[in-house]
């Protein structure tokens, strides 16, 4: 006797896959993360992330246009400074006229109804490359947020519509909501990198700012001290929590692929939307694979993006947003 329910009816055919299909992607759920350099005319490959290009002002206009016409409407900036500009407190961060804040107005002046992203972190301008400031041997935090806070406001300045703290120091979230109210910033957002983890994926991103960890004494040469455990999911939702009590609008679960038990946990818990950063690692490895003809590079990012929905995310910073727009026709 063959049981009375055989669930492979539902399966039968390519519209009735479809009648039942329960999580669908859209442009609308991709944040596209742009590496943004000096200088004109440059569109350089990152070598550890095939096919995704370090781009100067004039080429990330016209990268933007693009991007608005395909229906992608949020870009994450992120910028390569120069060695020279770079010292432990990250002050070229808050330079009115420097490669960010120009990149803000770049893009708002290409396309104003683009939503405008920041990271906020100190990494790309420490001559470190570190997401804090050094004394003694250490991290130190409070002074970090401070400058943070400045930073916020000064992208909020130029521009910026969401600011992302991406260096996970302790109530960077409250000190930057303060800083953005005090200086009447009250419409801009904050999407907290709040479950962050210390992580082995963020090598390419690093080759593509320049940013790693450079051995001095005393200091380790990973971000252990601020970013979270691999092994650890209780910690990750205290860190969520704690980061919406302080003013987060959005929250963020890091890397992707390795991390969707954390993503569900988070969003069964939390009330605001919470996204989820499909990191270079990842994108370095679908991408390798493909090139050597082990797996089949569309179907892999269509079936990665769609499970890290499925997880709960509601905005996914991808690498492949171009693609996945594309694929989605
Ligand atoms: C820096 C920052 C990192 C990423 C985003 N913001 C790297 C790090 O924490 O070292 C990683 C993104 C990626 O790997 O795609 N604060």
């Amino acid at each position: 006797m063959y049981p009375l329910r055989r669930n492979r009816r539902l399966r039968t055919s390519h519209s009735m896959r479809k009648l039942v299909q329960e999580t669908f992607l859209t442009p609308n759920d991709f944040l596209i993360p742009l590496f943004v350099v000096e200088g004109k005319a440059v569109k350089e490959e990152i070598a550890s992330m095939p096919d995704y290009f370090r781009l100067s002002l004039d080429n990330l206009k016209k990268e933007v246009k693009e991007l608005w016409k395909m229906g992608l409407k949020s870009v994450l900036l992120f910028v390569k400074v120069d060695d020279s500009l770079k010292d432990n407190k990250g002050s070229e961060a808050l330079n009115p006229n420097g490669l960010m804040q120009r990149a803000i107005k770049t893009v708002k002046d290409a396309c104003p109804e683009m939503l405008v992203m920041t990271d906020v972190a100190l990494d790309p301008f420490s001559s470190y490359g570190h997401d804090g400031i050094i004394e003694n041997g250490q991290i130190v935090n409070d002074e970090t947020a401070d400058v943070l806070a400045a930073m916020s406001v000064s992208h909020a300045h130029a521009g910026a519509d969401v600011v992302a703290p991406s260096d996970m120091m302790d109530g960077r979230i409250l000190t930057i909501r303060e800083a953005l109210e005090d200086e009447g910033h009250l419409n801009t957002a904050i999407m907290s990198y709040s479950a962050k983890y210390a992580s082995a994926f963020y090598g390419p991103f690093r080759d593509a700012l320049d940013s790693a960890p450079v051995d001095i004494q005393n200091i380790p040469k990973d971000k252990k001290t601020y970013q979270m455990d691999y092994a650890n999911r209780f910690e990750a939702i205290k860190e969520t929590e704690m980061d919406i009590d302080e003013g987060a609008d959005i929250v963020m679960v890091k890397p992707g692929l390795c991390y969707l038990d954390i993503v569900r946990e988070i969003k069964n818990e939390v009330d605001v939307p919470v996204a989820v950063y499909q990191v270079s690692g990842e994108y370095a490895m679908v991408k390798a694979a493909a090139e050597k003809g082990w797996l089949e590079h569309d179907a892999v990012v269509m079936e990665q993006l769609t499970a890290i929905k499925r997880a709960g995310a509601n905005i996914i910073a991808t690498y492949f947003a171009k693609d996945a727009v594309k694929l989605l026709g």
